[in-house]
């Protein structure tokens, strides 16, 4: 038979409750916190990526799923979210009547990464921007949010990496130190680093090839190198993580894996995932926006990796599983139309309920009803029928009463709101 691509995956009744609460919990929180949810499209035009992403990225270098559509335009799926969301601000200029816009989405995105644990080639994320704000408390603010969502889905062992990545005025400084020292170090970086270290340096810092990590322990740090706003803005953030009282580590070795960022990034890492430790990850890109053709406007954000947090949620799918309210018991023909009808009726006015369509003994449809943990069991057959009433029991406490027949839809509901 032919199975699922590499990489891919479903999302089964079982696990998708689960999937569903993450959803709800994180809808509410964005939407309390100002967010207005967009929708983007799943491909873009591949210059997009390649030119707010970065052409030396492992993403646009290695990963994107891209291809020319029949008309031999080059399209790529979404490896993210951020480009594209930039890309609707600017193309339906969100930002003319009022510059800050909160925008979150949810859905799929692509990278052609080898699959393991925690790592998928069709992934989703939940992602959140802030437009139109240069203060550092919108990253305090997510940040915030990230821990907030993750307290709330009660995820253990989870911690809060903050860094700078400094701006067009201190990164050439900290460039020209981290390429001296790489200099001195040249023969034992992996051959992407090998080839990066002239153009782009600091995606070597996010290498995870074990020699490179080793080479790079002497490495600068950019926080030595910052400019006096982007201190100020540091420094700012952390007292303003200090002061809602949430833990966060500095590490000046978080650069991200995307080259849009100026000052801070951050990221929320788990140790529950082996080696894909990042659960969320995000930080200001305030050139961005003017880079692809929008106003001089600063941003930033995150993204969640859906997946991920699933993995490590303490809320399981156990007891999320939705259970019928009621369940239909029919015998015979007559009866089962009848309960056919009630059936339709009670679903129309959102009762959850059940019923076996086909012919079954009643036997049967008591251990179907069982199984799925029907709060009631509406019975009718023979009996009922000459009485013209059926039989409600309480699989809870095993009460049973009559209900006649006449305007029996209503008095179901009416009793099983009363409860
Ligand atoms: P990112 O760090 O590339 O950032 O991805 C964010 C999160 O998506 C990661 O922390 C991880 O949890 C999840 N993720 C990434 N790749 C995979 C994969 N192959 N399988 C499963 N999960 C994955 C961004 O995408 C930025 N757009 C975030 C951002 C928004 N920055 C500013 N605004």
């Amino acid at each position: 038979m032919i199975q699922l691509i590499r990489g891919f995956k479903d999302i089964l009744p079982g696990e998708i409750e689960l999937w569903q609460r993450i959803e709800a919990e994180a809808k509410s929180l964005f939407e309390a916190f100002g967010f207005r949810e967009i929708r983007i499209p799943i491909m873009e035009k591949t210059e997009l990526f390649k030119r707010s992403i970065g052409e030396e990225t492992d993403i646009v270098e290695k990963e994107m799923y891209t291809f020319a559509d029949r008309g031999g335009e080059m399209v790529t799926l979404r490896p993210e979210a951020t480009a594209s969301i930039v890309r609707a601000y600017i193309q339906h200029k969100l930002y003319a009547a009022d510059p800050v816009q909160r925008l979150y989405m949810i859905g799929p995105m692509f990278r052609r990464e080898r699959p393991q644990k925690g790592r998928y080639r069709q992934f989703t994320q939940i992602d959140a921007e802030i437009f139109g704000v240069a203060s550092p408390l919108a990253d305090a603010q997510l940040i915030f949010l990230l821990v907030t969502l993750f307290a709330r889905l009660k995820v253990a062992d989870v911690e809060a990496h903050v860094n700078s990545l400094g701006c067009p005025a201190c990164r050439p400084d900290f460039r020209a130190a981290l390429q001296a020292m790489l200099t001195s170090v040249g023969g034992s970086l992996c051959a992407d680093c090998s080839r990066r270290r002239e153009r782009n340096p600091l995606r070597v810092l996010d290498c995870k090839v074990p020699s490179c990590r080793a080479a790079l322990a002497g490495a600068p740090s950019i926080l030595d190198h910052l400019c006096r706003e982007c201190r100020r803005d540091f420094d700012e953030l952390q007292a303003a993580l200090s002061g809602l009282g949430v833990g966060y580590r500095v590490n000046p070795r978080l650069v991200r894996g995307l080259d849009y960022y100026t000052r801070a990034t951050f990221e929320i890492q788990t140790g529950a995932l082996g080696a894909q430790s990042a659960v969320a990850g995000g930080g200001r890109y305030d050139k961005l926006v003017k880079e692809l053709g929008g106003p001089d406007l600063p941003a930033t954000g995150f993204a969640i990796g859906f997946d991920r947090l699933a993995e490590i949620a303490g809320v399981g799918a156990a007891g999320l599983q939705p259970r019928p309210d009621l369940f239909l018991a029919a015998l015979g023909p007559e009866s089962r139309s009848l309960a056919f009808d009630w059936a339709c009726r009670l679903g129309r006015d959102g009762v959850r309920v059940e019923m076996e369509l086909g012919e079954k003994s009643l036997k049967s449809q008591m251990k179907t009803a069982d199984r799925l943990g029907a709060a009631h069991v509406l019975m009718v057959g023979e009996t009922e029928l000459n009485d013209r009433a059926a039989l409600l029991r309480n699989m809870q406490t095993k009460e049973q009463i009559r209900v006649p027949f006449e305007g029996l839809a209503e008095r179901i509901k009416t009793l099983l709101d009363a409860r």
